[in-house]
């Protein structure tokens, strides 16, 4: 059996960004554009060009410089939308123009104010117009969703006679059901009489969270294109997320034998990585598959079953969507075994020591701070007593002028060993001046790799608690420091990282690579 190919269009440039506080640049979605090629997605949305000069000019630089995936521009279903945009996808080789209006008796009588009669008029005319500039068209009939089935079926059928290709079924708001949705894909498939001339896509967002289940449950029913974006961002709630759909059709093979998607899903965190940052879009730690919990597991029960054997927990491997490997949250939910393997991991491996009170004194630990790290681990293996685990150095005084037109300075005071040390630094920033006073008294070589500032509080008196990662000889540590005032919580969390180093230097101990 020959299986077909999902077309997997991304609406991550034109949903997507639609939805963030301020709009991306060009160079922004460049660099987004050029991650999507690699990714090896079939359809780029790259925006809509009439919005903006700056969407513009996007989505013709995308045009000019993104080769393989076909790139697509949004219009309206109006003459001015089409032109401008068939000039903005012109330098693409396989130039996509999709445009839309709304159906529904909401959209029609509420915002178009247009009867039946007059948006049917507009899909002949400018379906056609479209169609005499670009080869590739897709229509959308808008909030689909909630459109009288009659009506739909006449819309998609005219769009189809007028030369779309691809017809792009909304689910604007989010309101069906799978079920729902399904039927309307089997109705279009048994009503309209040229469908088989146009490829079906489903575009679904995700209000009632039910965007990926739709868009799935259409392909099932005949949906060959399904439009999702990286992370799910989109308008409100989001669209179907690409990384959703991608590795269900891959991972649910059973289900899905007939079809299958081109994406490389190796590609899809360092896509989903790249989209936060640049988007400045946070995930949840719980989200499928790119969350950063979606590949950790933490209690004792499911991290005995992943040591034992992976797919007792895993129906996915980690390496299938670019991590290195999955994560073991050690906490005081963790039981022996795991602690166990991790010592092991760290080249403690003839266990010439007592596992259960080494246990006993790891639980302790893990009520204590939450989440303990490979370097408590080795502390509390080489610590003979509780003084070996107290921290060498102590910031007793910080300092920091900064503001505008000065050059940031900061003063640090630190007892180490019994004495006292102080130095001042200037940086680039309040943070880099601290930390670099910090690093006169120490002297420690260490790079900030990544720098994390989350409010723990509500309110003015807000506390921010910042972690960091630094990378030194030693290894790479995370630290964190909590405080109302966020330069001296970026020091103290700088001084976590300080101190484990320190304790590590102590016990002429590495972390592993
Ligand atoms: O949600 C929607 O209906 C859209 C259309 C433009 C396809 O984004
Ligand atoms: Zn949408």
């Amino acid at each position: 059996m020959k299986k077909e190919k999902i077309v997997i269009f991304d609406t991550t440039l034109r949903d997507g960004e639609q939805s963030l506080s301020s709009s991306l640049s060009v160079k922004q979605k460049l660099r987004i554009a050029r991650q999507l090629a690699q990714l090896n997605v079939d359809v780029i949305e790259a925006g809509f060009p009439i919005s903006s000069p700056g969407d513009f000019e996007s989505v013709s630089t995308i045009a000019k410089e993104i080769k393989g995936p076909v790139i697509c521009g949004l219009a309206r279903l109006v003459e001015k939308d089409i032109v401008t945009c068939v000039k903005a996808i012109r330098p693409a080789k396989q130039p996509r123009l999709h445009t839309f209006i709304g159906t529904s008796p909401i959209h029609r009588q509420g915002q178009l104010r247009k009867s039946q009669d007059e948006v049917l008029e507009m899909v002949r005319r400018c379906v056609k117009l479209a169609r005499r500039f670009c080869p590739d068209v897709e229509f959308s009939p808008m909030d689909a969703g909630r459109t009288e089935e009659d009506f739909l079926c006449s819309v998609v059928e005219l769009a189809i006679a007028s030369g779309a290709r691809t017809v792009n079924i909304p689910d604007t708001v989010g309101y069906t059901t799978p079920e729902q949705f399904a039927a309307m894909i089997d109705m279009l498939r048994d009503r309209v009489p040229n469908i088989d001339r146009a490829v079906i896509s489903v575009h679904c967002h995700n209000d009632l969270g039910m965007a990926t289940a739709n868009s799935l449950t259409a392909v099932s029913h005949g949906a060959r294109q399904i439009e999702c974006s990286v992370n799910g961002i989109g308008e409100r709630a989001g669209n179907t997320a690409l990384e959703e759909v991608v590795m269900a059709l891959k991972v649910r093979q059973d289900l899905f034998a007939d079809v299958y998607s081109a994406v490389n899903t190796r590609e899809i965190m360092r896509t989903s990585r790249l989209v936060r940052e640049i988007c400045n879009m946070p995930v949840q730690p719980n989200k499928a598959i790119v969350g950063s919990n979606a590949f950790a597991h933490s209690s004792g029960i499911h991290q005995d079953g992943v040591l034992k054997a992976k797919q007792t927990y895993e129906i996915m491997t980690p390496e299938s969507v670019g991590l290195k490997e999955n994560r073991m949250n050690l906490t005081s939910r963790s039981g022996s075994h795991m602690v166990k393997s991790r010592l092991q991991a760290l080249g403690y491996r003839g266990m010439d020591f007592d596992l259960d009170e080494y246990y006993k004194r790891f639980i302790a630990l893990a009520d204590k701070k939450g989440s303990v790290y490979d370097d408590d681990l080795i502390a509390l293996m080489e610590s003979k007593d509780e003084k070996d685990l107290e921290d060498r150095y102590t910031l007793e005084y910080l300092n920091v002028s900064s503001g505008r037109g000065t050059v940031p300075t900061a003063t640090a005071r630190i007892a180490v060993d019994g004495k006292v040390r102080e130095e001042a630094s200037t940086g680039d920033g309040a943070v880099d001046a601290a930390t670099k006073a910090i690093d006169r008294i120490v002297g420690y070589n260490i790079t900030l790799e990544n720098y994390h500032l989350e409010a723990v509080t509500g309110g003015r008196e807000a506390q921010g608690r910042v972690t960091v990662v630094g990378r030194s000889p030693e290894g790479v540590f995370t630290g964190t420091g909590t405080s109302t005032d966020i330069v001296e919580a970026s020091a103290l969390a700088y001084m976590d990282i300080v101190n484990k180093i320190a304790r590590m230097k102590k016990f002429k101990r590495k972390l592993p690579k």
